[in-house]
This record gives structure tokens, sequence and C-alpha cells, in this order.
């Protein structure tokens, strides 16, 4: 078999054999196959999609590239939460400290960022200390002890999804169904679920830009999910605007921190609640969805949700005293401000652009090998539909180097739009499926 045959299959559009799927992805993940015919086999599946069985084909190898972690030996429903990936997305530091609260056994295999997303293990990684690179026992014993603990692919879970993730955030290859897929439910069925809560974005800051294509990206995953015979539970939700208010890692901690405490924005509060919700009740712990509700919110309002967050952080090395006084985060050295050109409402926040802008300044990277700046990033200071005035701070760039924070603030100022009218209401959780 021959990589570039396979190649030229899949741009012309034909259906790869179950082996040759397998051919691809073993020689990837052991280094027989070089990144540049890889990545051009990835444009080739972004360009020609795949058949519902070379997803699941696929997903089963990126699977079986490791080990899958036995989880059984610890007492109750294991599950997990996944997002395809948002602008200001930090559900999973408020959602898996809930439902562990609340004791449901929470294993969270995570990613880095992706094209304009930001990802979980960069954002875990601005807590002084804190290790998401766990062995398997280590990960198990810790599931055991607290019911929650962060990893990230690793040589031995998922290795191929580690691979196959950093070579598409920098070959344009992320906006691909059966892609994301993959990528999701290979690592979240190596870590020993038995149920998962999905998060499918869709909007402008969102990999699926049309409802009906966040649709079918649900409904692909929540298929790979019961022809292995888990339950996952997808809701669709808005990403026309970033997420709370912050945008960017170690910035990102802290609104989450503020948010555990009962002290966070309305969206991301509401949206954690319920993917939490989502988790206890098909973690087995409440016997309705809205009995579910009322748990996940008692553990937001009394702290237990935040202890358990601190506990894991301190668990994992870091430094749980960074939760609560932010100056022990990665702080920027600069900042400059966005104001409004004109008064009116807030029509429009390109959550896109505001990712793209917070990159730029060394939120993400540009190249596999980039370090990330943990301390940048974007605080909005307004959402849709607020009225401002002209001269209004719209938001606020935090820096530590100047040399792209010309460009970045202009791609900023373009994000927003100003109207005279203001824009109607738009529902943040707009669709369950599964
Ligand atoms: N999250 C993932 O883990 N993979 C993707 O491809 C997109 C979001």
């Amino acid at each position: 078999m021959r990589t570039v045959d396979l190649i030229q299959r899949k741009r012309d559009g034909e259906e790869l054999a179950p082996e040759e799927i397998e051919f691809l992805v073993e020689g990837y993940t052991n280094g027989d196959i070089p990144d540049y015919q890889v990545s051009s086999f990835l444009m080739a599946v972004y360009f020609s999609g795949m058949s519902d069985r070379e997803v699941s084909r696929l997903t089963e190898c990126m699977l079986r590239s490791g080990e899958t972690v036995d989880l059984s030996a610890i007492p109750g429903h294991k599950v997990d939460k996944h997002s395809t990936g948002g602008v200001g997305d930090k559900t999973s530091f408020i959602v898996a400290p809930l439902a562990a609260a609340a004791g449901v056994v929470v294993p969270m295999m995570s990613g880095r960022a992706l094209g304009h997303t930001g990802g979980t293990l960069d954002k875990l990684e601005s807590i002084p200390g804190f290790r998401t690179n766990l062995s398997t026992e280590e990960f198990r014993k810790q599931l055991a002890e607290l019911g929650l603990a962060f990893i990230g692919q690793s040589d031995e879970l998922a290795p191929a999804d580690r691979k196959l993730y950093a070579l598409r955030d920098v070959t344009a290859t992320v906006e691909s169904i059966p892609l994301i897929s993959s990528s999701i439910m290979s690592k979240k069925l190596a870590e020993g679920i038995d149920s998962l809560v999905l998060d499918v974005k869709v909007g402008n800051g969102a990999f699926m830009k049309k409802q009906v294509d966040a649709r079918r990206l649900a409904q692909t995953m929540v298929g790979i999910g019961r022809r292995m015979d888990k339950k996952v539970q997808a809701l669709i939700t808005d990403m026309n605007q970033p997420l709370g208010y912050a945008v960017g890692n170690a910035l990102e901690i802290m609104e989450a921190s503020q948010t555990l405490q009962n002290a966070g924005p309305a969206d991301l509060t509401k949206l954690s609640l319920e993917l939490a919700a989502r988790m206890i009740f098909l973690g087995k712990k409440a016997g309705s969805l809205d009995e579910a509700r009322l748990i996940a919110e008692k553990h937001l309002v009394d702290g237990s949700g935040y202890k358990k967050l601190k506990q894991v952080v301190a668990a994992q090395g870091g430094n749980p005293q960074a939760l609560d006084k932010f100056e022990l985060l990665p702080n920027a050295t600069g900042m400059r401000e966005i104001t409004s050109p004109r008064a009116g409402y807030v029509s429009v926040i390109d959550a896109e652009d505001i990712g793209v802008a917070s990159n730029m300044i060394g939120a993400g990277r540009d190249k596999k090998e980039d370090a990330i700046d943990p301390a940048v990033g974007i605080i909005l200071e307004v959402k849709v539909g607020e009225k401002v005035d002209a001269g209004s701070v719209l938001c606020r760039l935090y820096y530590t180097k100047e040399d792209k924070v010309e460009e970045a603030a202009d791609m900023v100022e373009d994000a927003f739009r100003i109207s005279a009218g203001k824009p109607d209401e738009r529902e943040l959780i707009l669709e369950v499926v599964g």
C-alpha cells in the first residue's frame, strides 16, 4: 500500500477501505508516514469528507493507537463532557468540578488550542505547577480519590489524536466533521467513560457556522457513541460571541474561578449549569433532569464545586491559591483599550476574530512547536445587545509583547458592530441531540 495512492483516492472522493485507514493512522502514529503526506491527506478529507463507515473506522483506529483506560474498579458511572471548540469557552473548569462534587466520576481528557479556539490543557497549564501529563496510573488513582482528573493525550492514550490534532491546527484542516468527530470520540472513548455530554458550538466563533452542520456533527458523534455502546448526548449551543467576557488562558482560569464562586457571567453560568446537570443525570446521581439541575445549582451556590477544583489543582501539582489570588497567575504587562466609534447597540461581536486576535498576541500557536503566552488575551467589557456611548470601552487587550498588538487591535475593532437598533436576543442552548 502506498500513502500517495490513498491521498489521491481520497482527493478524488473515493471511499477508503478499513485497512487503508488503519495503514494511515498506524503509519502516522509510529512515524513511518511524514507530516507532509498526512497534511495532504487531511486536506483531502476536508474537501471530500468521509462516509459513516470511514469515520467509524478512523475513530476506532485512533482509539486503538494507544491503550484504553479500564476504570471498572472505580465504583460509579464515569461521565465526561467535551466541547467542539469555541472562544472564551471555559465551561470544563466549571462543569467537571460541579459534576464531581455531585458524585459523578469525571475522567476528562482534553486538547490544546485548536485554530482560533482555546484549549483546556493550555488554560490549565497557566496555573503555576499544574501537570496535565499524568501517567495512566496517576490518572486512575486521582479519579478514585477525587472523582475528577484532567489529562491530555499522551504516548499511551490516544497518541494518534495528539499528533493529528497538532497537525490540523497548523494546516487549516480543523473544520471538518469527520476529523472533529474522530478526534473527540477517540480520546473520549480511550479514557474509560460510560457516558458523554457534548457541547456542539455553532456560530461565528465555532468550527460549524450553520446549525445544520452542527446538527450533523452532533449526530455523527452520537452515532459513534451508540455503536460503541456509550450514551452520548449533545447540546447545540450558540457561539456567535465569546462565552463570558474573558478570552485567553490565565484570563479564562480567573473567570472560571469566579463563576464557580457564583460570581460569573450569566451566559457562562447558565450553560455550565445545564451541562453539569446533564452529566449528573447521565451519571445516575439524579432521578430526573430537573432534579439534576437543582443538584448542579446547589454545588455552585454552596461552593463545593469550587472546593473540588481547588483539590484537583493541588493534586495535579498546581497552586490552588492561584484560584483566589490572581496575581499568582501569569499576568500581562501591557494593556490596550478598544473603544466604540459611535453610540448605539452592540449587534455583533465576531468571536472568530476575537479568537484570532487573541492568538496573534500569543494565546495560540502558528506552528506546532510554538509556545503559548499564558498571560495574554482579551477581556470584553460588553456583550451583544448592550447599549454603548461613543468612546465607551468595548474590550481590553492584555499583552506582553508589542509586536502584533496593532494588527490584533485592528482585528478586534473590526469584530464589533455597533447598530442603531437593539438586536434580537439569541437563545444560548438551541437544540438537544441524542
Ligand atoms: N475538540 C477536539 O478534541 N477535537 C477537534 O477536532 C475539535 C474540538
